[in-house]
């Protein structure tokens, strides 16, 4: 690790502007990114300005959002490669515009390092977002008007599972499987379900779920019925990666992912695939990994974005090395943490704590609503987000509970043991705040003051990681002219 956010940024970031303008020692592409900042200064101030107070702000506030990561600045400067220029449909090998020599070497590495680790057959990272992954999954293995089924939206589900709000709720017949009583995925009503209603693809995954998903027992019931078993594994990625969460690779047909969310990759999306990739599409013959191919290009999808696959590759390697796996192992420990001095202050957490990197507690047993609680902690420097819990009787802008997730306090180091503060200081505020309405309150100013001093004091103790110094494993030599 090279240094920190709080203590040498500055530092660092002029003595690599200073290396870079020359153009020798960091290379063209670093100088371009320095030229590009110092031109972005002089040129467009008040810009700059937001972009510097944006740096600032991730550094000095406890992010608790479940669907973020802070991506490492080597991503960040992948992301802004001059790479972005190149205009090529197609994939590597079979452009429809000249000049992606070098992209085709990225673009290649990217997917080996994404199959390398996720222990995939096939990868395709080319999605602009999960949303656009799993609308290509099921645009190809479901007919118009036929049937998928996934969680519903209330019980923890996405939008992109058949939610009415989506397109996936329009264009297919939607079911949705829930909670049992104790909050847990009811895998009986899964199976009804399917066997009722003999769904094209079911769709295992969650964006609010904070348990350990059985994709075995999905799978079970996708052969049961004849269905192609999507796992959608967006929030719980970096687990699967680093073995803290059961992997679907070979369990399910298909599986995608975000890859900014605990991969702390570039804002895209990933399909991947593993002992099912050769498994013939809904015509008998096509494979999956070819019908994905041209689910993404030319089905849904035109141009691929190539400074943010550039980014991928470096996200897959960063998460491929030892700190990443020191990190998730710290995220599950700090979840449960958090959920259990959460349950101490007296909170009610729904399925009575968390296997992955989520915890879900119910404000509205404390007078509060989660949107009331989100701008009151957001107020204090803390940054946690409504949810809707299942029987929730607030609408979606208003929701009944809040979500938190401990990507980012991994990331900053923070263990177990440290999630004694960061409960106390939620504590502090929601027991500080009084609803006016449902979207109004009241908060001693005093009290804002004293948490966001405590918060920053916490932040500067823990601060962001730097950047990892890692070596992957693949080369791109070695990948130069492979296939996919
Ligand atoms: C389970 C799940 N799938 C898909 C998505 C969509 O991801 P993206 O923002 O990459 O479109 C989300 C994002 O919140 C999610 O939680």
């Amino acid at each position: 690790m090279a240094g920190h956010w709080s203590t040498d940024l500055v530092e660092t970031a002029r003595k690599s502007a200073g290396a870079g303008a020359e153009g020798t020692r960091t290379g063209e592409q670093a100088a371009l990114l320095a030229i590009g900042m110092e031109t972005l200064h002089q040129g467009d101030p008040e810009l700059a300005r937001l972009l510097d107070a944006e740096v600032r702000h991730q550094g000095t506030t406890l992010a608790m959002i479940a669907s973020a990561s802070i991506a490492d600045p080597s991503v960040l400067a992948a992301g802004g490669a001059a790479l972005s220029n190149v205009t090529a449909e197609g994939y590597p090998g079979a452009r429809y515009h000249p000049g992606a020599v070098h992209f085709d070497a990225v673009e290649r590495l990217a997917v080996e390092r994404a199959k390398e680790l996720f222990g995939a057959r096939y990868a395709n990272v080319q999605p602009h977002s999960c949303s656009s992954a799993n609308l290509a999954v099921l645009a190809a293995l479901v007919p118009p008007g036929g049937t998928i089924l996934g969680l519903d939206l209330d019980a923890g589900g996405h939008l992109t599972h058949g939610s009415p709000a989506s397109v996936t709720g329009r264009q297919y017949k939607a079911l949705h499987y829930g909670l049992d009583s104790a909050g847990r995925i009811d895998y009986d009503q899964v199976e009804e379900l399917a066997v009722l209603h003999r769904p094209s693809v079911i769709i295992a995954g969650a964006s609010a779920y904070p348990r350990t998903v059985d994709f075995a027992r999905f799978r079970a019931v996708a052969d049961l019925v004849g269905a192609y078993l999507l796992a959608d594994i967006s929030h719980i990625a970096g687990l699967v990666a680093t073995g803290r969460h059961p992997s679907p690779i070979d369990v399910a047909h298909l599986t995608t992912t975000s890859t900014y969310k605990q991969l702390g990759g570039p804002r895209g999306g990933l399909i991947l695939s593993g002992a099912e990739y050769r498994t013939p599409g809904p015509d008998g013959r096509t494979p999956l990994s070819r019908l994905m191919q041209r689910a993404v290009f030319p089905q849904s999808q035109g141009t691929p974005s190539p400074a943010t696959i550039a980014a991928k590759a470096r996200a897959f390697a960063v998460a491929a090395s030892p700190w990443f796996g020191e990190t998730t192992r710290l995220i599950v420990e700090d979840a449960s943490a958090l959920a259990a001095e959460l349950a101490a202050l007296g909170y009610r957490i729904l399925t009575g704590g968390t296997d992955n990197h989520m915890v879900l507690i119910d404000v509205h047993d404390r007078g509060l609503t989660g949107v009331v609680a989100e701008r009151a902690l957001e107020e204090c420097g803390i940054l946690a987000n409504r949810n809707r819990i299942p029987g929730d009787t607030k609408p979606p802008l208003v929701t009944s509970g809040l979500r938190l997730g401990t990507n980012i306090l991994a990331q900053r180091g923070m263990r177990p043991e440290d999630m004694a503060d960061c409960a106390r200081l939620m504590h502090t505020v929601l027991e500080g705040t009084a609803s006016v309405t449902d979207t109004e309150y009241v908060i001693d100013p005093a009290l804002v003051a004293r948490v966001r001093g405590a918060v920053r004091d916490l932040c500067v103790s823990n601060p962001l990681p730097l950047g990892q110094t890692t070596t992957p494993a693949t080369e791109t030599a070695i990948l130069m002219g492979a296939g996919q």
